[in-house]
């Protein structure tokens, strides 16, 4: 298998025509991140020519980041396992997640496609064949690699290998930043792009686009505008994820929906941002805050967890876990090589590596486990896998970051842009983070991925179709 993300310079023609002139495509990507390649790989399976920008210097925007998983319900990777789950319960915990702020058609189709796509990265190569536990979910559904590696760079390579072996059909633009969708007669025409090399200006014509440019989670500005409290807040996000989508969108005529709906994550490393995936909660880890005690059930929704670790003392906390958990997940193997991760032979050890009194941090633990023991945890939580008592012992500072941005443009359950009077704009499509609607007022952790690549594939075959009813 090819690993390489960093795509190609097209210098060469495409089409029989050079790359900076009159470049022409059935469909035009903006964005090559999760949501953006999954577009291409199935427009270009029923035969597109396509066109996918991006305006880094390789594929994989946030969806290379992605740690703990990706959602489906009733799998075959489940069954496997003897896990009984259900799409109507994808569906409940997802619209209850969000605080029922989502819109349950896109929900609908979310929840229903979901297996279907951990089927399609299946077919393309991609390891999704273990299932874990995340915040607000009723049932093990989060699929990752094998052993609980981390989901991105496995979707993302994927995602590439695919494009890479469909090269004749999609052409990759590296550093190359779409500036502007054209319009015309009311339909989508193609993009406006600005080569980031030469700062050359040039037209990519087609008549159907999909917007797949992520979110505005590195957008500071944006942020603040919606959400003042987060001022200064650190993020987790790609710096590509500013928003640009959205703009590039609302100047052809979109609606946007949600847009002050931002997600923090409770568990980032303070210091450069580094998320600690929601997984090591799901495998087993607790949350303790400076004085060596448990505060909140740490599988709730990622909002109820960050707002909880924000009333402790210095607005942090610790992932706390022992060797049993760390061997579970194999997402962890770099976190404990970490200089931001605490270790301690013994409980104490690690105990005096925080500053925690020794026999708090036992009597917490102690505590713990007699709930596990009588299925009735202080703080209500449901799955406790480990007793966390086998050495050596770990502890990882934490505080909430900038994650998710929930809100963008209004879509329908085809993935077609809607405008601001409620009518579909002919030939314009979004995908992924740069929509709104699915995810309303919080996302549960494992939802992006199944989003992206679900409301992808949709966006790329009716982009595809479209383009073929304007022929
Ligand atoms: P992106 O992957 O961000 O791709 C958008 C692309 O568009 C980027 O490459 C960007 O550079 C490009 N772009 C932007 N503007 C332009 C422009 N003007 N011209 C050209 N290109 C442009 N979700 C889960 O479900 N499970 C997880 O485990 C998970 N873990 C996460 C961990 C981290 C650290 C982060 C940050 C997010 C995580 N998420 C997870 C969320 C999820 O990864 C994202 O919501 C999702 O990947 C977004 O995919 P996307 O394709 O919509 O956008
Ligand atoms: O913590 C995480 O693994 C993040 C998951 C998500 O954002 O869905």
């Amino acid at each position: 298998m090819k690993k390489l993300f960093v795509a190609m310079a097209v210098t060469a023609a495409f089409g029989g025509v050079q790359a900076h002139e009159n470049l022409m495509a059935d469909v035009a990507v903006i964005g090559a991140g999760g949501a953006g390649m999954a577009a291409a790989v199935e427009a270009a399976n029923l035969g597109a020519k396509v066109v996918l920008v991006e305006k880094m210097a390789f594929a994989g925007g946030n969806t290379i980041r992605a740690a703990g998983g990706l959602n489906a319900a009733e799998t075959n990777v489940q069954k496997a396992r003897g896990i009984v789950d259900y799409k109507a319960s994808h569906f409940a915990d997802t619209m209850k997640g969000g605080h029922w702020l989502n819109d349950p058609a896109l929900v609908k189709v979310l929840t229903d496609n979901a297996p279907n796509t951990v089927e399609w990265i299946l077919a393309l190569g991609g390891d999704l064949r273990d299932v874990g536990m995340m915040g607000g979910a009723s049932q093990k559904r989060s699929h990752r690699p094998t052993g609980g590696a981390k989901v991105g760079p496995e979707i993302t390579q994927t995602l590439w290998n695919a494009c890479q072996a469909r090269k004749d059909n999609i052409k990759v633009l590296t550093n190359t930043t779409v500036v502007g969708i054209n319009m015309k007669d009311g339909k989508a025409a193609g993009l406006k792009v600005k080569d980031n090399k030469t700062g050359e200006t040039y037209v990519i014509k087609a008549p159907a686009v999909v917007d797949a440019a992520g979110g505005f989670g590195a957008n500071q500005k944006l942020v603040v505008q919606y959400r003042p409290e987060f001022k200064g807040m650190t993020t987790t996000n790609s710096p590509g994820a500013t928003g640009d989508g959205i703009t590039l969108a609302q100047k052809a005529g979109a609606a946007v929906v949600d847009m002050r709906e931002i997600q923090i994550h409770p568990t980032v490393v303070p210091e450069g941002g580094h998320l600690i995936t929601e997984a090591v909660r799901g495998n087993g880890a607790i949350l303790i805050n400076k004085d060596g005690k448990r505060f909140f059930d740490e599988l709730s929704t990622r909002d109820k967890v960050s707002n909880a670790i924000l009333k402790q003392p210095g607005q942090v906390a610790y992932l706390f876990f022992d060797s049993e958990m760390q061997k579970s997940l194999k997402a962890t193997n770099k976190y404990i090589k970490a200089d931001y991760c605490k270790t301690g032979e013994t409980m104490a050890d690690l105990a005096k590596a925080i500053g925690v009194k020794p026999d708090v941090l036992a009597a917490t633990i102690k505590a713990y486990d007699q709930g596990k023991a009588a299925k009735a945890d202080e703080f209500g939580r449901k799955d406790m896998p480990f007793d966390l008592t086998k050495g050596p012992f770990y502890a990882i500072m934490i505080a909430p970051a900038v994650h998710h941005t929930m809100g963008g443009i209004k879509i329908n359950t085809d993935a077609a842009v809607i405008d601001t009077d409620g009518n579909v704009i002919p030939g314009l499509f979004a995908a992924g983070e740069v929509t709104g609607g699915v995810h309303g007022g919080n996302r549960l952790g494992g939802n992006a991925q199944a989003d992206i690549v679900t409301f992808g594939r949709i966006a790329g075959a009716n982009a595809y179709a479209f383009s073929q009813t304007s022929k």
